[in-house]
């Protein structure tokens, strides 16, 4: 009897052991460009609160290529990048499919969604204005970089680099082609010094008394600000302050880390359902708060740090459209010779 009752309970506990990965004996494959540190943490919650288990393929370049070259038996199911030009070329590049998901997109406000249902946005960078401390400051419009008043005194790294063809096209979005020429060469006038360096480097200029404001993404400061780049940069971070600019009929732009299901997925509706756990109110905190980027659904969780700079108003041209004149601003950049 005693042995029978041991055995009886002995299976009981290892069905209910086994069960979640019986009853959904999901795996899902992701390929992606992020960081492993920063997509961990998600893949974590994400199966022990589902059983699905999601293998990660990761790659720093040719992830579209990769998927392409593999063709009806690519194993990929999900494809996160950043950059809403790399998930627009994802797109064209016929890699994925389309999705109908009421709450993927009562989640993402509908400019950083495709509106086929291709991609989806997850996670926001906003491209803002750091001022040096004791400038009086409490609004800036992107219209404000060309301004006389600034000449000599504004930072910005290479206009080349996408996050900077990003904001150039979205000026093309609002104001077109030769509007935006003139912009880029006011700013140009206004250069502190040659466009160039990164981010950072722009808030150690004016740390450095070489510029009074510059341009950068907003996670830059979260990175600075928590001393996980470092001493000097905690040093670099305490010498700006950061004000969100709009335009001035629109709001601040943005940039997104994306996903969209791979057009040969072998799971589908695990994908889906992984995509939309993504943008549950748990998922978008952890994943905000792993890289100090802002949450696509409104009312998730901000970190401390960004949250310290405001409501964030998003830029209401649609980042299809944006994406659509990164050429253009590119051609731009090169014509008024900002980079020289
Ligand atoms: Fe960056």
């Amino acid at each position: 009897m005693k042995a029978k009752a041991l055995l009886t309970s002995v299976l009981l506990a290892t069905s209910v052991l086994s069960m979640p990965s019986l009853a959904s004996a999901a795996e899902i494959n992701l390929y992606t460009t992020r960081e492993p540190a920063l997509i961990a943490p998600l893949l974590e919650a994400y199966a022990k609160s589902t059983g699905t288990k999601v293998n990660t393929v990761f790659m720093k370049d040719g992830l579209a290529e990769r998927v392409a070259s593999e063709g009806a038996s690519s194993p990929a199911d999900i494809l996160m990048v950043v950059d809403a030009g790399n998930l627009v070329d994802l797109a064209e590049k016929g890699v994925t499919q389309q999705i109908e998901s009421s709450v993927l997109n009562e989640a993402i406000p509908a400019q950083l969604r495709d509106g086929k249902g291709h991609w989806f946005g997850l996670s926001m960078r906003g491209r803002v204005l750091y001022a040096a401390k004791d400038i009086d400051l409490a609004s800036f419009n992107y219209e404000d970089l060309a301004d006389p008043k600034w000449k000599g005194k504004v930072c910005i790294r290479a206009g080349q680099h996408p996050y900077n063809t990003a904001l150039i096209a979205d000026y093309i979005a609002h104001y077109g082609a030769d509007e935006t020429e003139k912009w880029l060469a006011g700013m140009k006038e206004n250069l502190a010094r040659k466009a160039a360096g990164g981010d950072r480097d722009v808030a150690k200029d004016i740390l450095g008394g070489i510029c009074d404001i510059g341009i950068g993404n907003t996670y830059y400061v979260g990175l600075m600000t928590s001393g996980k780049g470092g001493e000097e940069q905690v040093k670099w971070a305490e010498a700006i302050k950061v004000v969100l600019p709009t335009f001035k009929q629109g709001g601040t732009q943005v940039n997104v880390s994306g996903a969209a299901v791979a057009k040969n997925s072998p799971n589908k509706a695990e994908a889906v359902k992984f995509l939309e756990y993504l943008v549950s109110d748990e998922a978008q905190k952890i994943y905000a708060e792993a890289n100090y980027e802002y949450p696509v659904r409104a009312g998730a969780a901000v970190d401390p740090i960004i949250a310290s700079f405001g409501e964030l108003k998003i830029d209401t041209k649609p980042l299809s459209e944006i994406v659509s004149h990164r050429k253009q601003a590119s051609e731009l950049v090169d014509k008024v010779g900002f980079d020289n």
